[in-house]
């Protein structure tokens, strides 16, 4: 099978992705329809060539300098308000859209729901994927389905929320079905009412000091922008992924012994509007890993070319030159200190890919 024209050799991947990591893909092509995508996997498959999907790069890591295999990057657009339901709006965007151009979209559209997730770096088929979420809104609460290139039976389906298993920054894309589907394009549940007013601790300080009760989705986006240009560094500034690592869920017991220990857990942080801390169903409590790794003296901290955010320690970043043996040199330290000092396991946010991990299952 001859390898379709648009799929290139040896291409550097850094500037697809936010932290830069000098990578070179073996195979590389730009995917923008889905007749493409079906005949780049077909070759993939028939040549046992190993393929990964790379959307807006913003939460993907290469863990070597070379990627042995077919990188694909989803390129496929599409804007469209299908079905209404009384004040419920449906949007279908295609895989490749930038997410935070479709949530501003959305919002000119008369919409409400995307707001409480703007500015966050990436395309909107990575949102289903790690089931995105900030400032009290998670992805699934406004997903309706999606379509997806199964690449076990190489046909085009349709999932449904149950199908696609939506937790805590994870689905069935990262977990048991992870390199089986490829998402081409999603449908989400807006509606046309007024935004319920945010809860979340800094949203409610900001709509506060300017006296604003109800505040409409623009407003709102507004809000969301200012206080992550605060806290976050600017990936088109400073290469980064956001977040580097989840907030860890520990069992109630433990965190009883946590704040034992250290009760500071329990107050917020000078320039931090609330503990970082969160009490789940189940008995279980959320920390704030970017509080763990503050708690131990590693804002700012540099190693070779990588560095913790002066600001916000759950983000690392790319001071320059960085290679990914140096960033998962710093993954280690900060997993093994923080172990050492809470018994709290750190794990990764973004993923990251090796040519050995991510071969096709097929
Ligand atoms: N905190 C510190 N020091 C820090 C950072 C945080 O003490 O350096 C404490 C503070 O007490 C703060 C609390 O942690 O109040 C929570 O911080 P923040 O509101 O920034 O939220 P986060 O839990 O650190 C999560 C998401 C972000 C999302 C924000 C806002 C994860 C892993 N991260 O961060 O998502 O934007 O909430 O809702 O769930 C991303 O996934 O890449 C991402 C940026």
């Amino acid at each position: 099978m001859q390898r379709p024209t648009f799929i290139q050799e040896n291409i550097s991947l850094a500037e697809l992705t936010t932290f830069k990591l000098n990578v070179v893909a073996e195979y590389f092509g730009n995917i923008a329809t889905t007749d493409q995508l079906a005949a780049a996997v077909a070759w993939a498959k028939a040549n046992e060539i190993t393929f990964f999907i790379l959307s807006g790069g913003s939460n993907t890591i290469f863990d070597g300098e070379r990627y042995e295999g077919l990188v694909l990057h989803i390129d496929i657009r599409d804007y469209k308000l299908l079905d209404s339901y009384d004040d419920d709006q449906i949007l279908e965007v295609g895989a490749g859209e930038d997410w935070d151009e479709v949530v501003a979209r959305s919002i000119d559209d008369g919409l409400s729901g995307l707001e409480l997730l703007s500015a966050i770096p990436g395309l909107c088929g990575s949102a289903p994927v790690q089931n995105i979420g900030a400032y009290g809104r998670e992805f699934d609460q406004i997903f309706e389905s999606l379509d997806a290139l199964d690449t076990h039976r190489n046909e085009l389906v349709q999932l449904g929320k149950d199908d696609c298993q939506f937790s805590y920054r994870t689905s069935i894309f990262k977990s048991t079905a992870r390199g089986r589907y490829i998402i081409t394009a999603v449908r989400m549940r807006l509606n046309r009412r007024a935004p319920d007013p945010p809860t979340y601790k800094d949203l409610v300080r900001y709509f506060g000091e300017r006296v604003i009760g109800q505040p409409t989705a623009m407003q709102i986006r507004e809000a969301v922008i200012s206080i992550r240009q605060a806290k976050f560094p600017n990936p088109q500034q400073v290469p980064n992924v956001g977040s580097f690592f989840k907030n860890p869920i520990i069992d109630r017991e433990h965190f009883e012994r946590l704040e034992k220990t250290f009760p500071q857990i329990n107050e917020p942080r000078p320039g931090w509007s609330q503990p970082a801390r969160w009490f789940l169903p189940n008995d279980q409590v959320k920390i704030g890993a970017g509080w763990l790794i503050e708690e131990l003296d590693l804002k700012g901290y540099v190693h070779g070319h990588v560095k913790v955010d002066d600001n916000h320690a759950l983000v690392l970043e790319n001071t320059g030159q960085a290679s990914s043996k140096e960033l998962l040199e710093l993954r280690d330290i900060i997993v093994q200190r923080v172990y050492e000092k809470f018994q709290i396991k750190l794990e990764v946010e973004p993923d990251i890919v090796s040519s050995a991990t991510s071969k096709p299952q097929a």
